[in-house]
């Protein structure tokens, strides 16, 4: 009987010695390549393997950071654009659940995944001979960018217990959001939420819940801006983006309540003049840059580990 397959779709699928190994041997790949503008093939297992991404919602930084990850790993990758239907079967009626197992059927050595509703992850990696990787699933969860969102934390504070990480805007549509709140707390930081109140429905009352920004401002050393979901929200008539803007954007006039050794956080795509003012840019605390560029390093780490672990 073959062993079975090892797929990462949320972070507890990784124990935290596993995530403190991933973090470090990140930070190892970050070192090497900042001094060489390489990645040292000592860093990883093995050399040659196929990675296969499947899209079935649209990406910019996850898919181009798993892409530039493998292949300065030295693997090589395929990509599936399943978002935009004209160039695949999907536009002649093929399921995105044939259009995975067709994709299965061709023997990557990894698949990752990026898909909403249409697939449930959950019971196709029961299935699976292939390890799955989450790259963002629904609402429900995007555990990588937690990986690497709080990789970039503890660059700046090494030890997240106790430290106030506050989500703004649009939490219940953020896989983002749903990712983290599941990992903080094993790593003993507080969550704290502040939105319009249809942004914050279904969202467990054991996290802080803020009215105003400027209430939650000085109590959060994190500050994560999440983008407004239009292609998810039901009812667009229900959002005023004038009192979005008043309320709950971050400006250089409400960033006056941060603490000085605060970190701000998006994950990306922006709705600049909406989340935040594009001056936000230019504040010491906006450290979205070195978000994306760390996303390359822990992804190959990641990459690396669900090889190991699968016996490649
Ligand atoms: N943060 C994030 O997942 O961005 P993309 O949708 O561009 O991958």
């Amino acid at each position: 009987m073959s062993s079975p397959v090892f797929s990462f779709l949320e972070t507890d699928d990784l124990s935290q010695q596993e995530i403190e190994g991933l973090f470090a041997q990140a930070k190892t790949i970050k070192n090497d390549f900042l001094k060489h503008r390489s990645f040292s093939k000592t860093n990883f297992s093995q050399h040659s393997l196929l990675l296969s991404l499947l899209f079935f919602e649209p990406s910019t930084r996850t898919r181009s950071s798993f892409e530039m990850a493998a292949l300065r790993m030295g693997w090589q990758t395929t990509f599936f654009d399943g978002a935009s239907k004209e160039g695949s079967s999907l536009i002649k009626g093929e399921s995105f659940e044939d259009t995975f197992w067709t994709l299965h059927a061709m023997g990557p050595n990894i698949l990752v995944v990026r898909c909403g509703d249409e697939l449930r992850l959950t019971e196709l990696r029961k299935k699976t001979q292939i390890p799955l990787i989450n790259a963002g699933y629904g609402t429900h969860s995007h555990p990588t960018q937690a990986l690497l969102d709080v990789f970039t934390m503890q660059e700046s504070f090494s030890d997240l217990t106790n430290k106030n990480i506050l989500f703004v805007g649009d939490v219940r549509h953020s896989r983002v959001a749903h990712s983290h709140f599941k990992f903080l707390s094993t790593l003993g930081a507080h969550v704290g939420v502040v939105g319009p109140q249809s942004f914050l429905q279904g969202i467990s009352s054991s996290h802080k819940s803020f009215t105003q920004l400027s209430e939650a401002l000085p109590w959060a050393d994190v500050v994560v801006g999440l983008r407004v979901q239009f292609e998810r929200h039901e009812n667009s008539n229900q959002f005023s983006r004038d009192e979005y803007i008043k309320n709950y954007q971050l400006s250089l006039e409400k960033a006056k309540f941060l603490k000085p050794s605060a970190l701000v956080f998006h994950p990306g795509p922006v709705n600049w003049g909406l989340e935040f003012d594009p001056s936000v840019r230019e504040l010491p605390h906006f450290k979205m840059w070195q978000q994306k560029q760390n996303g390359v390093y822990v992804r190959a780490a990641l990459l690396d580990l669900v090889a190991r672990k699968n016996g490649y």
